[in-house]
């Protein structure tokens, strides 16, 4: 595998930190070890998470051809558009960001709070639109690089969730090459990955990396699109072409694609019973926070599978935590409560 000829502009703080979730092991049973790898805080740029790591190879891109400004999309509450606009920031670029209506949730402040908040603070051109929720390319995107244009300026476009650009799957393949050297330092091989999927790299990269090892189909994707045959597909192709462009030996099929679609109800961005239930037991536990949207719903997948006896006991198990955490600001009428 060859993942070095790519250049890498550094964003983030350097490893991420891998910590164990004892006392949610320990009340599930004590027979699976959970760990947690921390990309929720892997950089200084606006709280990181899982985008600033798969921004490290598309930056150079961007420097190479003299773009001036990052043009990105995704939801309202988009953790992605939040990390295209610190990384813009701190590069000294423009940054626009069409925020469509990805989620049916209404709290009051929704648009005004969170992640979006933090980009228009951030400086970013942010965009409103009325489109739903869809993980593919879009015109609204595409007028706003022209409007870049038009202005004088050079766009260099982002895909939802770096997903559909050649290089969005590198930043995860390298995640797994940084777990295989801090599994050196530990002293134990982990079992399993647990990785919540919606637009696909982040799980694409992760099966490439560990598919180096033989452990492509340990990684555990948890679906929180609620539309898992499209991410499943696209986590497949993208994986595919990660694969070819790091000379991954051997390849990637069908059966390395594992993803989990009982916990991405009721639909993507709302929160079912269990999501509720699995970011109140994590944060009580652990003091370890995770979203509504997301992290939330891996973190229910790995639970309800310890749960199930679906790890066998002994195992290992690292939860990819990706981020997400300020999204919860947007969802403040459902933990009015705790
Ligand atoms: C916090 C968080 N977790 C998980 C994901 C899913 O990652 P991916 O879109 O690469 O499947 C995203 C972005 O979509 C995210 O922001």
């Amino acid at each position: 595998m060859n993942l070095e000829r790519f250049p890498r502009y550094p964003l983030t703080f350097g490893p991420s930190p891998i910590t164990p979730l004892k006392r949610l092991s320990e009340h599930l049973g004590g027979e699976v070890e959970l760990y947690a790898k921390r990309e929720d805080c892997n950089s200084g740029l606006a709280f990181g998470g899982n985008k600033t790591r798969k921004l490290e190879y598309l930056i150079p891109e961007a420097l190479e051809q003299g773009c001036d400004t990052l043009v990105s999309i995704g939801g309202i509450q988009s953790n992605q558009t939040r990390q295209v606009a610190a990384v813009a920031a701190h590069l000294g670029m423009q940054c626009v960001l069409v925020q469509e209506n990805w989620v049916n949730y209404a709290d009051a402040v929704y648009d005004r709070v969170g992640n979006i908040e933090m980009s228009r603070i951030m400086g970013a051109d942010v965009r409103l639109d009325d489109a739903g929720f869809d993980i593919g390319i879009r015109p609204s995107w595409e007028q706003a690089m022209e409007d870049v244009r038009q202005r004088g300026g050079k766009p260099f476009p982002i895909p939802a969730g770096c997903s559909e650009h050649p290089y969005g799957g590198l930043g995860f393949v390298g995640f797994a090459e940084e777990v295989r050297q801090q599994e050196k330092e530990l002293g134990f091989t982990f079992d399993y990955i647990v990785v919540c999927s919606v637009t696909g790299s982040t799980q694409a990269g992760m099966v490439v990396g560990f598919a180096a090892d033989g452990r492509a189909q340990r990684v555990i994707g948890i679906d929180a699109s609620a539309k898992p045959e499209q991410t499943r597909e696209q986590i497949l192709r993208i994986a595919r072409n990660t694969a070819e462009l790091v000379e991954l030996e051997g390849g990637i099929t069908d059966d390395d694609v594992i993803l989990d679609t009982r916990y991405g109800g009721p639909e993507y961005g709302l929160p079912n019973e269990g999501t509720l239930e699995a970011i109140r037991l994590c944060a009580r536990l652990e003091g370890v926070l995770t979203d509504p949207v997301y992290e939330g719903k891996s973190m229910h997948g790995m639970i309800d599978r310890v749960r199930n006896g679906e790890f066998p006991a002994g195992s290992k198990v690292l939860y990819a935590h990706l981020g997400g955490v300020p999204a919860l600001n947007a969802y403040s009428f459902l933990f009015r409560n705790g």
